[in-house]
């Protein structure tokens, strides 16, 4: 009788004994993207792993998986609503079956530079775009900057009518998809880790994307011409799963929080500038020449393409639009 009381206890004793290492066990943030370490998202990533380990140590864990090495677009998204990764930062081009009104941030000539895009973003509608996931339980942590896209192609692109019948590959993205429609080409979704092959088998004929992105996967190797076009942006929502962030132990949680804002800032800040050293490389290779547009050759883009914002304005809705674009004059 005694015995199997004492069996009990010890039995009991084990599972809290079991559930108190468990508890001490540091939670692992896996954290996935698809671009390099060298780029200003893969920058980012890096201090938000060494800062999180050194202000939790023993609570957190977080592992950094970049170039599509854990997921690649087209399947992160799933993992991380099935929990089998923890954070991503996809482009803000890649959630139109989340938000049809992030959208917005794929408009060709939305916002005239960097600072117009930060100003929207830190702005009350662009605050409210990171929640605009939560009933599918994707909560968005933060906007890190990459830059301007730069148009690149097999043949100079200086006027619109260049790139007729040109094959060009997109992201998973209707807005990019009726941009590239706009001025006649032909767009194609691909995913990132794809495009270096792309490009040089002549699946596609040309892209769009930003310095760091070229520089980083090469691009310039297997394309002879890019544009200093400057026609949209290249930005991240930095995500995560609803429940596993509200499931964090609060002082985790909100520490983490304060991390990502520190984070941000210092992405925000050598955004730009790694863009710039990008582009010196890519010029400095000597293997693409780049094209500077006339302030008229660029006003003829942006007028072939400005189209496409009255075929989304139903889906993103008037007032945002209205809204990036007074981040423009503020
Ligand atoms: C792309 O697919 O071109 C970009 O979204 C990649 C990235 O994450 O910068």
């Amino acid at each position: 009788m005694l015995s199997n009381k004492l069996k009990a206890l010890a039995c009991a004793l084990s599972f809290t004994v079991a559930g108190l290492v468990h508890a001490a066990d540091p939670v692992t943030i896996k954290f996935a993207h698809v671009v390099a370490d060298n780029t200003p998202k893969g920058q980012g990533a890096v201090l938000f792993k060494k800062l999180a380990e050194e202000r939790l140590p023993g609570k957190v864990k977080v592992e950094v998986y970049p170039n599509s090495s854990l997921f690649g677009d087209g399947k992160e998204m799933e993992a991380l609503l099935l929990g089998d990764v923890h954070m991503l930062a996809p482009s803000l081009a890649k959630f139109e079956h989340y938000a049809k009104a992030i959208q917005i941030y794929d408009l060709p000539f939305l916002f005239d530079d960097l600072a117009a895009a930060d100003r929207f973003q830190s702005g009350p509608q662009g605050k409210a775009l990171l929640r605009a996931m939560e009933d599918k339980n994707i909560t968005g942590l933060a906007y890190w900057h990459n830059g301007m896209k730069q148009l690149s192609a097999n043949k100079p692109l200086r006027e619109p009518k260049d790139a007729r019948g040109l094959k060009f590959r997109v992201q998973a993205s209707a807005v990019l998809d009726e941009q590239f429609k706009a001025v006649r080409a032909n767009p194609r979704k691909m995913s990132f880790a794809e495009v270096y092959q792309g490009l040089q088998t002549g699946v596609v004929n040309g892209t769009e994307d930003t310095w760091s992105n070229y520089e980083s996967q090469k691009v310039h190797e297997v394309q002879p011409y890019m544009t200093a076009s400057d026609h949209g942006l290249i930005d991240y929502m930095v995500i995560t799963n609803t429940r596993f962030w509200k499931g964090l132990p609060d002082d985790v949680r909100s520490e983490l929080e304060a991390i990502m804002a520190e984070v941000t800032v210092e992405v925000n800040r050598q955004a730009d500038e790694l863009n710039q050293k990008a582009r010196q490389t890519i010029a400095a290779s000597g293997k693409t020449e780049i094209i500077e547009l006339t302030p008229e050759q660029r006003a003829q883009w942006r007028e072939a393409m400005k189209p496409v914002w009255k075929k989304f304005e139903s889906e993103i809705g008037v007032e945002l639009i209205e809204a990036a674009q007074a981040a423009n004059r503020s």
